[in-house]
């Protein structure tokens, strides 16, 4: 019998491609940079799965170029709007992503970028290699306490939560906002409570973004909410680049509107080198790793390759995300 024929947009770790390889006729996309999206509509044509990363737009045109053998998209990430997902299920194909074990990864890096912007990490380490450290200065590189500060995490979903985990350790006070939680509900185990946007912005010391990127979301962060926030306050982002308008962000950054930001997502990405943002010594950047541990990228590809190979063979996708398609 003929192996089902798959298209994957980029080598994903070992693990994951073995057992793509093993169960399938694998087209891999093995060059650094991600395929052109010309390049996706040519290799999809007649495939039955494609295993996509977070940097491939497949959309109603790359299903239909794949045509009617097309039986299930596997997301290599948690996040999935960089598939349409309506286009999927309304052509019946199940979409697949990565979600839980990527959770504690993620959180310990939004908690990494907490603690690098709030003490300034890259900063004093720039300061460092570039000669500047000649004594040690009683008000030199001056960051900002995490105990007892107050943190507001907007998204209150598994990264959220296990964000919320840590800050306890922390002895922060912890707000959050979440569509799904109606303002004034308490979270005892988490020591947590729902708040308004408003009330989060007004009174967070550090803002955490942990939402997905959708309508509501998108540019979420923009003049009228940067203002909102306190002159002290830190933002981090480790959810989508364009929850954050950038433009509004540098503005806020470099008249002082908030103290700082450290930010694993940018739009676009990368970040393009003549980016406003990149001059700023308060803004700590990073190239979209917040889940990128040894294990964890590997738990997601074999993830991947567990969704991919199921929906080739008819059966239900492990980690579905639009379960609809079951229905029909
Ligand atoms: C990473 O950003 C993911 O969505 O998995």
């Amino acid at each position: 019998m003929n192996k089902p024929k798959v298209f994957v947009t980029r080598l994903i770790p070992e693990k994951g491609l073995r057992m793509v390889q093993a169960f399938c006729q694998a087209d891999v996309w093995s060059e650094v940079l991600p395929p052109s999206q010309d390049v996706i509509l040519e290799r999809v044509r007649g495939v039955d799965g494609v295993l996509s990363l977070l940097t491939d737009r497949v959309d109603g045109e790359v299903m239909d170029s794949a045509g009617p053998n097309l039986k299930v998209i596997s997301n290599h990430a948690v996040g999935v709007d960089n598939v349409d997902l309506a286009a999927a299920t309304l052509r019946g194909i199940p979409v697949g992503n990565t979600p839980g074990i990527l959770t504690e990864t993620t959180a310990d890096f939004a908690f990494a970028l907490l603690l690098a912007v709030a003490r300034r990490v890259a900063e004093s380490e720039r300061f460092v290699r570039t000669g500047k450290w000649v004594t040690w200065g009683p008000s030199l590189l001056l960051g900002q306490d995490i105990a007892g500060a107050t943190l507001g995490i907007v998204g209150f979903g598994r990264i959220g939560q296990a964000l919320a985990r840590r800050a306890r350790g922390f002895d922060m006070r912890i707000l959050f906002y979440d569509p799904q939680f109606p303002p004034g509900i308490r979270v005892q185990k988490l020591g947590a409570r729902s708040v308004k946007l408003d009330t989060l912005l007004a009174e967070a010391d550090f803002v955490s973004i942990h939402t997905p990127l959708n309508e509501a979301t998108h540019h979420l962060f923009d003049q009228t909410t940067l203002r909102k926030m306190k002159p002290r306050a830190l933002l981090v982002n480790t959810a989508r680049g364009p929850v954050v308008d950038p433009q509004a962000l540098y503005l806020a950054l470099k008249e002082g509107w908030i103290a700082g930001a450290a930010l694993d997502v940018t739009e676009p990405e990368p970040i393009p080198l003549d980016s406003p943002l990149l001059e700023l010594e308060n803004c700590l950047i990073t190239p979209h790793i917040a889940s990128a541990s040894v294990a964890t990228r590997e738990k997601m590809a074999t993830m991947a390759a567990e969704n991919l190979i199921a929906g080739l063979k008819g059966e239900r996708l492990p980690n579905c995300v639009n379960l609809e398609v079951y229905r029909r």
